[in-house]
């Protein structure tokens, strides 16, 4: 409520503005002009790190799609460090946003921001992370991310040639050694990957189908701080050493993103994995980024769970649009995402697995990749 009222105060005082600049500078060739366009309503979009293709891919839906609706868009990304995304936010307050949309570093850690976004009256959507802690946060929009972890779990059944819910036909019988990876603790996502993975995978540990010989099986255990490439390969480089040099070979490896899949393909690869005597583990992945759909054609890394970055754009458009016409956007979900303070209204959009026959269909008839691009495994 007090939102629809600061936004009401808002406008009322930009249309003052408006009306005073006009009288001024009628004569002065400034912006006025008397069109439409002294309305455009700006829209602060922080996004955080350019070093995955997958929030390049985010920030440029959102942009494009925002710009065709008519609105000036400050687009920011904040190089993984979380200062610089709390200063981003800070600025783009500062300077008037007229509503935000925030991937969060840490899900944690802008709580300030948002209270100064609160008391201005600017309605903030959480996009695919959740904000936690905070009742600053007034939308969320994002993919069914405990059904990324079961699609995740289910891939690596089938990867392994194991009967599950997605591939019932499945003979093989194991045991099959794997090791599991999640994401970065600060990320709520992470949590919801996991779980929805072992809902799947627990069942096959408890009864000796699958075999975690590290015996490392908690998230914290397996968590990856940031979802860096570069950690997840040191960690299964140590793993290999520690766990499987008597011979032994891990079969599959559960990885909750296609980033952390190419650290641990390389890891894997620089043991002798990808022969024909030891061929590579079974490694899962999500966010179709090119260069593991590429590795997905080449039969390098097993699968990857494809989230259309398009659609979000476009939920995130749909709320800051409502939000801004003094609606409340249409939810699909008022349950699962409680933030610690409260029940976020969701829009949650569903998942698509994708192994090496898929790429056609979901990926390049989408127009998700060109042909050209898989091919090459990058973008253009
Ligand atoms: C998560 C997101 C995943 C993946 C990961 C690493 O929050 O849901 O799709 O992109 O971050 O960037």
């Amino acid at each position: 409520m007090s939102r629809k009222l600061g936004l009401t105060a808002a406008s009322a005082a930009l249309a003052l503005t408006l009306a005073a600049c006009g009288g001024e500078g009628a004569g002065s060739g400034g912006g006025g002009g008397g069109g439409g366009s002294e309305e455009e309503l700006s829209i602060g979009v922080s996004m955080p790190t350019q070093t995955s293709e997958r929030w390049i891919a985010d920030g440029e839906a959102v942009q494009e799609q925002l710009e065709a609706e008519g609105y000036e868009v400050d687009l920011q990304y904040a190089g993984d460090d979380i200062p610089t995304q709390s200063q981003q936010v800070d600025q783009m307050i500062t300077q008037g946003a007229d509503a935000l949309i925030i991937a969060a570093i840490d899900g944690t850690a802008l709580s300030g921001q948002l209270q100064a976004a609160a008391d201005a009256g600017i309605p903030v959507i959480s996009y695919d992370r959740l904000i936690r802690d905070t009742e600053n946060v007034d939308f969320y929009v994002s993919f069914d991310n405990f059904k990324v972890g079961v699609a995740q779990g289910n891939a690596l059944l089938t990867g392994l040639g194991i009967a599950n819910d997605d591939a019932p036909d499945g003979t093989a019988t194991g045991p099959f050694n794997i090791e599991l990876f999640a994401g970065s603790l600060d990320d709520n996502n992470a949590f919801f990957f996991f779980d929805g993975a072992m809902s799947v995978l627990q069942p096959k540990i408890d009864d000796g189908t699958l075999v975690v010989k590290s015996g490392q099986t908690t998230i914290e255990q397996a968590a990856t701080l940031r979802w860096q490439q570069e950690t997840a390969q040191k960690r299964m480089e140590d793993l290999l050493t520690s766990s499987y040099n008597d011979g032994t070979r891990v079969d599959g490896v559960l990885s909750p993103y296609d980033g952390l899949s190419r650290g641990i393909i390389t890891a894997l690869q620089n043991a002798g994995y990808g022969s024909a005597a030891q061929p590579i583990s079974v490694v899962t992945g999500q966010d179709a980024e090119i260069a593991s759909v590429k590795l997905i054609k080449d039969g390098v890394q097993s699968s990857t769970i494809f989230k259309d970055t398009r659609l979000l754009a476009e939920q995130a458009v749909i709320a800051a649009q409502a939000f801004l016409e003094g609606e409340e956007p249409e939810a699909n979900d008022t349950e699962t995402y409680d933030n610690g303070v409260k029940v976020i209204p969701s829009y949650l959009l569903p998942v698509v697995t994708v192994f090496s026959d898929d790429i056609e269909k979901e990926l390049v008839e989408t127009e998700y990749w060109t042909a050209e691009e898989v091919e090459a495994g990058q973008s253009d």
